[in-house]
């Protein structure tokens, strides 16, 4: 049965982030995964998960069954925050998943039962898992321009031409806030821009929002999922509690379509859930427990933000050191673009040839597309970053 099945390509995080474990060199600087780690290079665990973790603990919850669209109140409190308790036209409806992944999954599989031609649009570049995730959907793809990679900027005319083309089967793919891999920030004036082009050209927006939290705030992170929302009749949104939870390997997340009518709204949520049903049966559980909890705890619900803004205004620090590190070294402010972009990431003007140069004579580890994760950079490593990068990279300018 097996024999003849080829052996996929191996995961460049997952090997880089072995590659870098092996690395002993004590100038080490490893920017490789997507989590955000303490100054002693743990994963977090946020001071309210923990608390709310004890607490469902003492309390002995049960490890039963959920069913299929998992806890619907744990549900409804997510797509609250997601939707900044603003409430949009129409009707929304959804499902607990594992992670958003598993989201973003069962939004597909709909998108395929409901059209097999659609076609789904992605970010030049995008999150790594977007596209093998399509292509196991069954579904076409295609990529529309997002970054300039001379101003490491946003291509705004490459943008909005694509849009503009598109019609009734395709969807856009679009990262809610802090866009994995560049931290591109799109403007309130973007959002309605593409909200307007959705609107007049019918495609539907699909939203992943996985960094709630990361860039401005809870509420103002959540302004171009409502821009949308309140322009169309229809849209799709997977969100994900991995990183503004730090619940990684809890697998907790949720998928939500927007719809005109209470009929559409139930008829896609069920098959929503059978979609999960047919992958996995029911959701886990544990860490919608915890976020629940944490929601609906005023006390935990405080401290779990305040501790996201802690986080927030650290990234943004290191945006500011780095920034004025580079402008230092290189005596010009082209490395500004990293101070007007948000969340973890942003990218360097690196080929991968360089950014391989970077991991091989610097011990510097970032993903082939330039990708670096700023939450990993301690305030020592600064200088000795900007000068390894500049001296790679310069080239590129
Ligand atoms: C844009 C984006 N979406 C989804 C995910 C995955 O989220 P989860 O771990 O909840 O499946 C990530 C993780 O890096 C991401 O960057």
């Amino acid at each position: 049965m097996f024999a003849n099945i080829s052996l996929p390509a191996s995961d460049e995080i997952i090997d880089l982030m072995a590659r870098s474990s092996k690395d002993e060199r004590p100038f080490k600087v490893d920017l490789t995964v997507g989590v955000y780690k303490d100054t002693n290079d743990n994963v977090v665990l946020m001071k309210a998960v923990k608390k709310a973790d004890q607490q469902l603990a003492n309390e002995g919850r049960n490890k039963g069954y959920i069913g299929s669209k998992g806890d619907l109140e744990y549900v409804q409190l997510l797509q609250e925050l997601a939707f900044a308790n603003q409430t949009v036209n129409g009707y929304v409806s959804g499902i607990q998943t594992a992670g958003g992944s598993g989201g973003l999954r069962a939004i597909l599989d709909l998108i395929k039962l409901a059209n097999p031609q659609a076609k789904i649009w992605v970010s030049n570049p995008t999150y790594a898992n977007h596209i093998p995730t399509i292509v196991a959907a069954g579904l076409a793809y295609e990529e529309y321009p997002f970054i300039d990679d001379k101003t490491m900027m946003l291509d705004e005319s490459g943008l909005f031409n694509t849009l503009e083309k598109l019609g009734v089967d395709d969807v856009v793919l679009l990262h809610g806030s802090c866009h994995n891999p560049s931290g591109l920030r799109l403007t309130l004036q973007h959002w309605e821009q593409i909200a307007q082009l959705s609107k007049s050209t019918n495609f539907l927006p699909l939203i992943d929002t996985a960094y709630q939290g990361f860039a401005d705030g809870l509420n103002e992170d959540a302004v171009g999922l409502i821009t949308i929302a309140n322009k169309v009749d229809r849209l799709a949104l997977c969100v994900s509690c991995s990183k503004n939870f730090g619940l990684y390997s809890d697998r907790v997340g949720a998928a939500y379509i927007l719809s005109p009518t209470q009929e559409e709204a139930n008829k896609a949520q069920s098959q929503l859930a059978i979609m999960s049903k047919a992958t996995y049966w029911v959701p886990p559980s544990n860490g919608a427990e915890i976020v629940k909890t944490i929601f609906k705890t005023p006390e935990l619900k405080k401290m779990w933000s305040d501790e996201l803004t802690q986080i927030n205004s650290k990234i943004k620090g290191i945006r500011e050191k780095l920034c004025a590190a580079f402008r230092q070294y290189s005596g010009d402010n082209y490395f500004d673009y990293i101070l007007s972009q948000e969340g973890m990431f942003s990218m360097l003007p690196a080929t991968a040839e360089q950014m391989e140069i970077l991991r091989d004579k610097y011990a510097i580890y970032g993903l082939n597309n330039g990708r670096i994760n700023l939450a990993s950079i301690h305030e020592e490593h600064i200088d000795y970053l900007v000068e390894s990068v500049l001296s790679v990279t310069r080239i590129n300018k």
